[in-house]
């Protein structure tokens, strides 16, 4: 692991291609794989967790093809997986291992996902129980904790209400649903990314939403398609956040996934103050996708909280990070699914910050990052805990503090967005 060492400021100034959205990757790989005959995608996710979704399938028999972000994938069918002879291991990646829970939850052979040591130690029962209610026998570590070993079979249709929300439950439950016996529905009082059921149409799927009530007929065969992912919009705001602390700066980022249930980010920033424009907004594969031009501007601060927290889940570190550039400052609240994310993402984030001399109250639900009248940050060094977006966070905060800053093993970041570092270097000329 290597670390990383930050200089302050400098302007964002150009143009670029985000690599392919992580969350919609993960669904288009999983869902080709059960669909019949030979799916190309296109701009397929540079991640490390989307790779591990592909070498999970692999296991499971099925043949897959990837060069140069294209991802060639011959369906096995909703029949046809193969029980794997090795335990299948989603590494970093919550997604691979709540969504292929769902998957091997309806499959005729017993098969254990396991995944690193901060996998290892997330939450899992919100999987297990809707699985189990469908009929899975599912074992864990410590009533709840990967490796997982899920004997599949028979499923019973369900009617779920998810006790917190998450689109990995809603999504584990509706592929799941392909395997029962009936109409399965899961109801979402707070609405989460909808990308699982986008996918799942154009796969040829039968799902119906209507008022966050979602169901899904089991049955009709999957059939392959041709898509391309838009870029990721989740790790395009850590450019975007660059571009709003650094003075003097013009960003224009192409090709964006604009999906409502991911883009709530933008209008807050608009709220702040930010100067963002959207640009030729268009659909495609049932994803909406544009252009975003970012120029720097004051951010007076605010609060997320409540349905907000949904919607801007994986944006709540870069958000962190902005606060001491604030006037107000940002408070982050009703958020403790932070504290279950690839790290414990409120106490990384306060001790990050703080190192770097903010001020940051910490609340068992969030946080409250004190705006620029605490004081300017000034450059250390710092741990992200191994977790992607807390080193991308911590990057960006490190380009308006006085003096450098080194960010401990910051590949990290590279299970989400291996370009960034390198992108940020490019743009900042
Ligand atoms: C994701 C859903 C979110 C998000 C994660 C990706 C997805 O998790 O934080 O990075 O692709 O469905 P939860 O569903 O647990 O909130």
């Amino acid at each position: 692991m290597s670390k990383k060492t930050i200089s302050p400021g400098g302007a964002i100034d150009g143009v670029a291609e985000l690599p392919g959205d992580k969350s919609i990757s993960h669904r288009y790989a999983i869902l080709a794989a059960l669909a019949e005959g030979r799916s190309e995608i296109s701009n397929y996710a540079s991640s490390a967790d989307c790779a591990s979704t592909l070498e999970c399938l692999r296991r499971l028999g099925v043949a897959i093809e990837s060069a140069d972000r294209r991802v060639a994938i011959t369906g096995a069918g909703l029949a046809g997986l193969k029980a794997p002879r090795k335990m299948l291991d989603a590494e970093n990646s919550g997604s691979t291992m709540r969504m292929l829970a769902g998957v091997l939850a309806g499959q005729p052979f017993t098969s254990t996902l396991t995944g690193d040591d901060s996998l290892r130690r997330r939450p899992m029962r919100r999987v297990i129980e809707p699985l189990e209610q469908m009929g899975a026998q599912i074992a864990s570590r410590d009533g709840g904790r990967a490796p997982l070993e899920i004997r599949g079979g028979p499923l019973r249709a369900i009617d779920y209400t998810p006790p917190a929300p998450s689109a990995q439950v809603k999504s584990a439950i509706l592929l799941a649903g392909l395997y029962a016996n009936g109409i399965s529905t899961v109801r979402e009082s707070v609405a989460t990314r909808d990308h699982t059921e986008l996918a799942l149409r154009e796969f040829g799927a039968n799902v119906e939403s209507t008022r966050g009530v979602i169901r899904i007929h089991p049955g009709p065969k999957l059939k392959a398609r041709q898509l391309t992912v838009p870029g990721d919009l989740s790790g395009g705001v850590f450019l975007i956040g660059a571009a709003l602390i650094l003075p003097e700066s013009s960003l224009m980022l192409h090709n964006v996934g604009l999906n409502p249930t991911r883009a709530r980010v933008l209008d807050f920033l608009i709220s702040l103050g930010a100067s963002i424009n959207i640009a030729s907004v268009q659909l495609r594969d049932g994803e909406l996708v544009g252009d975003i031009a970012v120029r720097h501007a004051p951010l007076t601060g605010g609060r997320v909280s409540g349905s907000q927290v949904a919607e801007m889940i994986d944006e709540l570190p870069m958000l962190a990070a902005l606060g001491p550039f604030t006037e107000k400052g940002i408070e982050i609240r009703d958020a403790q699914e932070l504290r279950v994310k690839e790290s414990d993402r409120i106490a990384a984030l306060a001790a990050g910050l703080r190192q770097m001399g903010a001020k940051v109250e910490e609340f068992p639900d969030g946080m409250f990052v004190e705006g620029r009248s605490a004081g300017k940050l000034r450059g250390a060094r710092v741990d992200p805990h191994g977790d992607h977006r807390i080193a991308m966070a911590l990057a960006v905060a490190a380009l308006g503090a006085e003096g450098d800053t080194t960010i401990r093993d910051a590949d990290c970041a590279a299970v989400s967005f291996p370009e960034f570092f390198t992108t940020l270097a490019r743009l900042r000329g």
